[in-house]
């Protein structure tokens, strides 16, 4: 039998939906406003920012775009987070990656305001997710995902989740996120000596490794579910890390790619935006707890 696909456009549609009428019905002046530092030109970088400050605006919330050289230095980019961080009309900050190698990636995200850190990308709100505190922002695409396996109504609880890749943005989060659903997780990567091994004893696979169609209905248990956040441009055109027509017969839900994942990471993105933007309105606890603290 053909497995269910799972719709990331349709269920991140409905999600920008009852987002936007949150937005709407929010009583103050004020709208929920997202910077976002891109440095440089890498085209894909440039396309990525374009969707957010679009959806962004689509359901009420402002984004700032702040265009950078490549040759910026640390010292100004670390003065321009500060200038955003002290900016009360500014409720989320994101630094779009990758950044150019002369810039230390650790050293700028962790200037961050973690209230402001809708991204999920500083220490603090990456610490907070491994002790499975609410309060913490969870970074876009995991995040996504979730949302994407809870809609299959699947019980993730007990169930052995492989997550293929160990990215910062994506393998790392989404594993410590499944373990806080009490999944049995396995991370695997490109050194790992045996992954098809692996892969074939999940019930849920989360492949993020950038290998065009790697992973095939021969890697995968009966019944398995498969998130594919692969986005490879092939001669054939764009397609995931996963074999999907292959696949699609073994499993039983899959996401397609494109109009699977992808679509969630911006919704989740604003979501985050919402929920920093309500904390700050309402002078909540702010996230670093740090003496003398000027988050709001
Ligand atoms: N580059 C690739 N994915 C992301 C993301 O989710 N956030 C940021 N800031 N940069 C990215």
């Amino acid at each position: 039998m053909s497995a269910t696909i799972i719709d990331g456009k349709k269920i991140a549609s409905n999600f920008y939906n009852k987002l936007k009428e949150k937005i709407s019905k929010l009583e103050c002046e004020e709208i929920p406003v997202l910077a976002v530092i891109s440095v440089g030109d890498d085209p894909a970088s440039k396309v990525y920012v374009k969707t957010k400050q679009k959806r962004a605006q689509e359901i009420g919330i402002g984004c700032e775009i702040i265009e950078l050289a490549d040759t910026i230095g640390e010292n100004a980019l670390l003065e321009i987070i500060d200038e955003l961080n002290d900016n009360h009309h500014i409720n989320g900050i994101i630094v779009q990656l990758p950044l150019p190698k002369h810039i230390d990636q650790l050293k700028i995200l962790s200037r961050i305001n973690p209230s402001k850190d809708v991204d999920g990308f500083t220490p603090y709100n990456t610490g907070l997710l491994s002790y499975n505190d609410k309060k913490g922002f969870i970074s876009a695409t995991p995040k996504g995902i979730l949302h994407l396996l809870q809609s299959t109504g699947i019980e993730l609880s007990g169930k052995h989740a492989a997550v293929i890749g160990r990215s910062n943005i994506v393998g790392k989060p989404m594993a410590m996120l499944l373990l806080n659903q009490d999944c049995s997780v396995t991370i695997t990567h490109s050194k790992s000596q045996n992954i098809e091994d692996i892969v074939k004893t999940a019930d849920i696979i989360v492949v993020a490794c950038g290998q065009a169609k790697m992973i095939k209905s021969s890697w995968v248990k009966d019944g398995a579910t498969i998130i594919d956040v692969g986005i490879n441009r092939t001669e054939d055109g764009l397609c995931g890390d996963v074999d999907f027509d292959d696949v699609k017969e073994k499993a039983s839900f899959i996401t397609p790619v494109p109009g699977g994942v992808g679509p969630m990471t911006v919704a989740m993105l604003l979501d985050n935006t919402y929920t920093a933007f309500c904390r700050q309105q309402n002078d909540g606890e702010c996230l670093c707890h740090h003496k003398n603290c000027k988050c709001h």
